[in-house]
């Protein structure tokens, strides 16, 4: 499918998601978000995708919502229109594992949209806030609900009332990102991270998905027992005799997603 705003390219089981609106550091209109929602699905369908990656350019993940695009709206326009909530539901509908691997300025929409990856990669160039303070408004995508959950309210209070920037440093401390790596290794960590998910089982690695994000919603004893269930599960499937018996074996697994 030929997109404007995101350039998508499926090569050994990755779908590599680039957001491409270098003129506005990669600021989130509602046609950008329509064509990622698009590409995950279609990532979501295709068998040759295994796990997917989202990343800006070197200077900007993405520079939050586009303002210019929100600027002249209404308060009906936007709660009658339900601004962002298909187009959030869209993303967080893949069961696919989603890593986003980011450089330069991920703040308020582009933070958020890390935030619904499952597991953020930074660049040591990386910069994360939710800055919409400043413009009049708030966090509109997750930017005071996820980032609370994930470092907590102290530092989702600071980030969220002040728009200060943290850098990709703090952010690994505090729990936003799994790794900071150097800009120039940043594609190379996020692909083969996808890499490594991509040999696994499909099944196994999407149970894993939903049970990582039910530990979010569900008190611990629930959350258990989803898991547990789930881990039980699993071998009905073919992956698990295959895993087993390869480790007996003592040679690689070879899975096929059933
Ligand atoms: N929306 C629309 N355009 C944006 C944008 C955004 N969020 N961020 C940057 N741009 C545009 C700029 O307007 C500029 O375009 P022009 O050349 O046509 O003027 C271009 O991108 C380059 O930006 P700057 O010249 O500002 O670049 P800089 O290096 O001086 O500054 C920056 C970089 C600090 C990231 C600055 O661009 C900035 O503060 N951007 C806005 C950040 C922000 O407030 N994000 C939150 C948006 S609201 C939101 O996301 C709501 C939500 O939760 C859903």
């Amino acid at each position: 499918m030929a997109y404007k705003n995101i350039i998508v390219e499926i090569e050994d089981h990755i779908c590599l998601i680039k957001l491409n609106r270098p003129d506005a550091l990669n600021a989130l209109n509602l046609d950008l978000l329509g064509e990622l929602g698009d590409a995950l699905a279609d990532a979501q369908k295709n068998d040759k995708a295994r796990c997917i990656v989202i990343t800006g350019s070197e200077k900007a993940f993405a520079a939050g919502a586009d303002i210019k695009m929100m600027a002249e709206k209404s308060f009906v326009d936007v709660f009658a229109g339900d601004l962002f909530t298909p187009e959030e539901d869209a993303i967080m509908r893949i069961r696919k594992p989603i890593i986003a691997a980011v450089s330069g300025y991920a703040l308020g929409g582009g933070c958020e949209l890390a935030m619904m990856c499952d597991f953020i990669i930074a660049a040591d160039t990386a910069k994360f806030g939710q800055p919409e303070v400043n413009l009049g408004v708030m966090a509109g995508m997750g930017g005071s609900q996820r980032l609370t959950k994930l470092v907590g309210r102290a530092k989702s209070m600071d980030m969220n009332l002040t728009g200060r920037f943290m850098d990709a440093e703090e952010a690994e401390r505090a729990g936003l990102v799994s790794r900071v790596v150097p800009a120039k290794k940043l594609m190379d960590e996020a692909m083969s991270a996808a890499a490594k998910i991509a040999e696994k089982s499909m099944i196994t690695v999407m149970a894993i998905k939903e049970a990582v994000n039910r530990a979010e919603q569900l008190p611990l004893t629930e959350g258990i027992l989803f898991e547990r269930r789930l881990f039980h599960s699993l071998f009905a499937t073919e992956d698990q005799k295959e895993g087993m018996a390869a480790f007996t074996e003592k040679r690689e697994p070879q899975f096929r997603d059933k």
